[in-house]
């Protein structure tokens, strides 16, 4: 609805209100063998544009399978999910298809990027389905996100020539360049030491602050405070909301960090163009 959204301040988004994510009474079973589980049980939830939310909770309390429907990859069993003010619910799997490329962007834990393939061709992908855009724009969509993740450099790396915080960046490059309105990102630092995490954080803030809408499941409260709301999930349902008071700013608190030994590994691996697989945790 703004176009200048993106250059706004981040106090000044506190000032939109716009309703961009909305769920009502949502459920989601899964039928395994004879039995059900239900890994949603009525949640009702809503996200103003420019809100930066973080959903916690246990393990199995079911944040993946909310950001799974909130990114239209999964299917509630039952209730209202209306995102930009369209029902889910009534568009067909081509238009689904395309609401989803044009207003989400993905983050995951294991970066999910293709192996064998350049950072460059990685962050093009997303606009492949999109038949407006020649190839002479991809391509400069694609360094322009990279640029803006700090990876000028690395673009003609493959994934297996770069750290783990670098594949992230990547995969955060890949989610913005159709400019999409709202970022899901899911344990988006689950594999990456603490200095990375920071770092990552950083670059999420910034987004937020050009006016990214930005969800992000972990189940680390550290992280959480990176966010301006966290909801908390159990079994199924939120358990409560809060603001976050005192948010943490990731660029001062990476002031005050030391350099760590996966740091230095890091570096290394890119030195010697070693694989970071073996770093990946499940
Ligand atoms: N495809 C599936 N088939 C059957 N059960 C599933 C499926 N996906 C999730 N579940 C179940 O639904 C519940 C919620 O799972 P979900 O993955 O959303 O949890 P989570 O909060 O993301 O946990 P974690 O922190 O471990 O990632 C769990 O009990 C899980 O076993
Ligand atoms: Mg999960």
């Amino acid at each position: 609805m703004h176009p200048r959204v993106r250059d706004r301040a981040p106090e000044k988004n506190k000032t939109m209100n716009k309703t961009i994510i909305e769920v009502k009474d949502l459920k989601k079973d899964f039928h395994v063998g004879g039995g059900i589980v239900r890994a949603l049980n009525g949640v009702n939830l809503s996200i103003v544009e420019g809100e930066f939310v973080a959903i916690m909770g246990a393990s199995g309390s079911g944040k993946s399978t909310m950001l799974n429907i909130l990114g239209c990859l999964e299917k509630p069993t039952s209730g209202i999910y209306i995102l930009d003010g369209v029902d889910m619910a009534k568009l067909n799997k081509d238009e689904l298809a395309s609401l989803r490329n044009q207003k989400l962007g993905f983050v995951f834990q294991s970066y999910n990027l293709l192996p064998r393939t350049s950072a460059l061709e990685n962050v093009e992908l997303p606009l492949f389905y999109n038949n407006k855009v020649k190839s002479a724009e991809r391509k400069e969509r694609a360094e322009k996100a990279l640029i803006a993740v700090g990876l000028k450099d690395r673009m003609d790396h493959m994934p297996n020539q770069l750290s783990g915080g670098q594949q992230q960046r990547v995969a955060i490059a890949r989610s913005l360049v159709n400019d999409p309105r709202v970022i899901l990102a899911d344990e988006a630092t689950g594999n990456l030491d603490t200095r990375t995490s920071f770092e990552i954080m950083a670059l999420f803030q910034e987004l937020n602050s050009k006016g990214k809408t930005i969800v992000f499941v972990t189940h680390e409260a550290d992280i959480a405070r990176f966010t301006s709301r966290n909801i908390v999930f159990r079994d199924g349902h939120i358990l409560r909301t809060e603001d976050v008071k005192d948010r943490f700013e990731a660029i001062e608190m990476l002031k005050n960090l030391p350099a760590t030994d996966d740091d230095k590994d890091a570096v290394a691996d890119e030195n010697n163009a070693v694989g970071t697989d073996e770093k990946k945790i499940a």
